[in-house]
């Protein structure tokens, strides 16, 4: 067995009661901020996952599906039953590639081969999922930070320190994931001496003395720069976290899809209304679940715009396209000039996957045939709108197109 096995095989039955860090409010909203956006259905990864504890906390709060991963079973053990739970190595995951909407490393990577790490991070995420990173870094001991890492590698030989936010930066970008948000968010923290210098006997006896010797001389200048005290058998100390947030994709090499949206249009009793549904791709794309968006698809090879329009018309709402109102002079993408004033074309850029989208105004007879993508289409007063689009959620290609719909209807 390895020595960090063996180190968390040892420490794993009085990790939740030890870890100081483990329940801070405050950690657990940064780690997890990615999944406000997500549906309680996304699924979600704790890779170094110990005891599950921070994998538990969003289950119970949010009902939605985690897996642990840990190279410990002890660790495991304790890991509660909602919670799956795979014993394996972070390098080497036996899981499919594209599995997870979410996936989180905590203290792990310094234990880990980082690089082999982060590949799997990239393979096991799906096209538009999140991953974030949360590791302790040295950026906030710039000044002592030879006294920092005698400490750490004294308390933990088995440690790579991997140094400042800038490191574990580098590290992120090589492996081509985006990096969206990269911040530091620094812990106070006391633990009782006794504890912090024996660790579970995971401590070697030889640095536990030398730790002892560090301690008790710390010079005052020291001690209040770094936060680092004794009182009253309790040890104070800071705890620097960095925390990266990132997006699967990152700019190079995207794909450009090219979208045709449609505003369908029909007039009853005076009154103008659109079509507009629901999102309803929970496991391809749980962040876009239940948002507003229009009829809309794919251009397929050879299609004109309004066979595409037609044909997404019919597949999502079984409605039947019979006319177009707007624009009146194009048949294909090739027709469209930048500066064409009755097209609304948008860009929607999100990293690897990309959409052009190219807006038709139409009109279409025969009723909803509801139950055929689920998508739940409705006819929506036009009056109504404004409203909707500055209160309910919208697919974000959309928006410019509906703006741009209800300026042109006046
Ligand atoms: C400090 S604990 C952090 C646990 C958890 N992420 C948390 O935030 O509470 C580090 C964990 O990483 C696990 N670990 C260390 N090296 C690993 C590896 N190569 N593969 C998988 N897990 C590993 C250990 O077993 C331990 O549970």
């Amino acid at each position: 067995m390895n020595d960090i096995k063996k180190q968390f095989q040892k420490r794993a039955s009085d990790y939740n009661s030890y870890t100081k860090w483990l329940k801070d409010e405050e950690l657990f909203r940064l780690c997890t901020l990615p999944l406000r956006d997500y549906p309680n259905n996304a699924k979600c990864l704790d890779i170094g996952g110990g005891t599950g504890w921070l994998a538990y906390k969003d289950y119970k709060e949010s009902g939605r599906k985690w897996t642990v991963v840990d190279i410990s079973e002890d660790m495991g053990n304790i890991v509660p039953n909602e919670i799956e739970f795979i014993c394996s190595k972070a390098e080497s995951i036996p899981l499919p590639d594209e599995s997870f909407d979410f996936i989180i490393i905590r203290s792990v990577l310094e234990y880990t081969e980082v690089d082999k790490v982060l590949l799997e991070v990239k393979r096991l995420l799906k096209e538009e999922g999140y991953f974030v990173l949360a590791q302790k870094v040295m950026d906030g001991y710039i000044t002592d930070i030879n006294l920092i890492l005698k400490l750490e590698q004294l308390r933990n030989p088995l440690k790579k320190n991997l140094g400042f936010m800038s490191n574990i930066n580098k590290s992120v970008s090589k492996t081509n994931l985006r990096i969206l948000n990269s911040r530091t968010y620094t812990q106070n923290y006391s633990i009782s001496y006794d504890k912090w210098l024996k660790r579970n006997g995971t401590i070697p006896e030889a640095n536990q003395k030398e730790l002892e010797n560090i301690i008790n001389n710390l010079e005052v200048d020291v001690s209040s720069r770094t936060g680092l005290k004794l009182i009253d058998n309790n040890l104070h100390s800071k705890l620097t976290w960095g925390i990266i947030t990132c997006h699967k994709n990152s700019y190079v090499n995207p794909r450009i899809n090219i979208v045709v949206s449609m505003i369908v249009e029909k007039t009853l009793n005076d009154k103008k209304y659109i079509v507009l549904q629901k999102r309803k791709y929970l496991y391809t794309e749980p962040h876009y679940y239940n948002v507003w968006e229009l009829p809309q698809g794919k251009v397929e090879k050879d299609e004109t715009i309004f066979e595409t329009a037609k044909r997404e018309l019919f597949e999502e709402t079984g409605l039947n396209l019979f006319g177009s109102l707007l624009p009146n002079s194009i048949e294909t993408i090739n027709d469209i000039t930048l500066n064409q004033s009755d097209v609304l074309t948008t860009v929607f850029a999100k990293g690897g996957m990309n959409y052009l989208g190219v807006c038709v105004l139409v009109k279409a007879e025969g009723e909803f045939e509801t139950g055929i993508q689920d998508t739940e289409p409705q006819w929506v007063e036009v009056g109504s709108l404004k409203n909707k689009l500055e209160n309910e959620r919208f697919f974000p290609l959309n928006i410019p197109m509906i703006k741009k719909y209800i300026e042109y209807v006046g």
